[in-house]
């Protein structure tokens, strides 16, 4: 198969990044996956995205691939940028592995994110979002609670001054939010207890073995969160005190862990791979607190030693997440065969609004429906 990654290269993109470290990573999981999809017999190609995506366009034109390896993460320095990837693949009519722009749009507007899972029932803390310091006065949780971008991941602007158990410290990390991230910020009640990781893969979704991050050390007599030094920063105390270890629980409990992460992750209509978040409180009541669909992929990090927990190398995960999309781009076009004439004919406009009229070529492999 002809496979081309697509990999943001943006680490360099903003004068002062508070998320540099988390976007070189992405460079070392498409080279990691570069590697063993090429070992398994593939033609593979890296197209880095930077600033111009006119030119990434251009480049899978060229291309032609089979599918695109979507591992982009962020867009000119700039996580909400994460959710337009897709956005072009499916305006070009490209399959790729992964979520679409859909869900990685609603897992980057993590208030959104919440309300859906409120709405159905899963269990994620009490929140606000602030968009001004005037509505601070509007918060009537118990503290503690924790302050977090609301359209960031991979801990960005999580630190120890993120949990706060008073207005001045909780008016200073709101602020600080707003100021570093330029987006509203949210403020969630803080859950004492252990932080538990659900990796979910295939389809349908199943549980890869579920892991927990161990505090130890320079967390002691702190209330503990995965800081953005614990995660990115591998000489820190932070980040050797938080390992992350496989997690041991009693089998309901793990049951409940599932089936609350998997209703997480169906709500934001996620597919192939992801990871929910959640922190047991003391009554060991599972809380969704993240949720990731386009989660972190590095052969060393928590959701493919999770696979290999299960007996999976890198290298099959690997090629599960490009079976997975191969696999639904030739279910789509088995579908479109077999819909009625009628029902193509009024499709038509959205299906020309895909295919981009003249800026995209429709693929070789599409086969034109008999009613054009
Ligand atoms: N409601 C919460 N209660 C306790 N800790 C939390 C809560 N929300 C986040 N944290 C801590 O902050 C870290 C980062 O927050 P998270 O919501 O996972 O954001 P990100 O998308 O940046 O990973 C988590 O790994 C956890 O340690
Ligand atoms: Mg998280």
């Amino acid at each position: 198969m002809r496979l081309t990654i697509l990999h943001n290269r943006d680490a360099d993109a903003l004068e002062e990044d508070p998320g540099r470290e988390a976007r070189e990573d992405v460079e070392r999981v498409a080279s990691a996956m570069h590697g063993v999809l090429t070992q398994a017999g593939h033609v593979v190609d890296l197209v880095p995205v930077e600033r111009d995506l006119s030119a990434v366009a251009d480049a899978l034109q060229r291309r032609r691939a089979d599918l695109v390896v979507n591992l982009c993460e962020s867009l000119n320095g700039d996580s909400r940028g994460e959710m337009l990837v897709p956005g072009l693949l499916d305006l070009l009519g490209v399959h790729y592995t992964g979520n679409s722009a859909f869900t990685l749009a609603l897992a980057l507007h993590k208030n959104k994110a919440k309300e859906l899972l409120r709405a159905r029932g899963v269990p994620t803390p009490d929140f606000w979002l602030l968009e001004s310091t005037d509505a601070l006065k509007n918060v009537d949780l118990p503290w503690p609670l924790i302050v977090k971008p609301s359209r960031e991941d991979a801990s960005m602007g999580i630190d120890f001054d993120s949990v706060v158990s008073d207005r001045r410290a909780l008016s200073r990390a709101v602020d600080r939010v707003r100021r570093t991230f330029k987006q509203p910020a949210l403020v969630e009640r803080y859950v004492k207890g252990r932080e538990i990781y659900v990796p979910l893969l295939g389809r349908p979704l199943a549980a890869l073995p579920l892991t927990e991050i161990r505090f130890g050390g320079v967390f002691t007599g702190r209330l503990p969160v995965l800081t953005y030094r614990a995660k990115w920063q591998a000489d820190s105390d932070e980040c050797r005190d938080s390992p992350s270890v496989a997690a041991r629980l009693p089998p309901k409990l793990e049951a409940r862990c599932v089936e609350v992460a998997t209703a997480a992750f169906e709500a934001l209509e996620g597919r192939d791979y992801g990871r929910v978040d959640l922190r047991l409180d003391e009554d060991g009541q599972p809380w969704v607190i993240d949720i990731n669909p386009n989660c972190d992929l590095h052969p060393q990090a928590g959701f493919a030693r999770a696979a290999q927990a299960a007996g999976h190398s890198f290298a099959e995960l690997a090629l599960h997440l490009v079976d997975l999309a191969w696999e639904r781009r030739n279910g789509d076009q088995a579908s479109r065969r077999t819909r009625p004439a009628a029902a193509r004919r009024a499709a038509q406009p959205h299906r020309d609004l895909l295919t981009g009229r003249g800026l995209v070529r429709a693929r070789a492999h599409r086969r034109r429906p008999a009613a054009e």
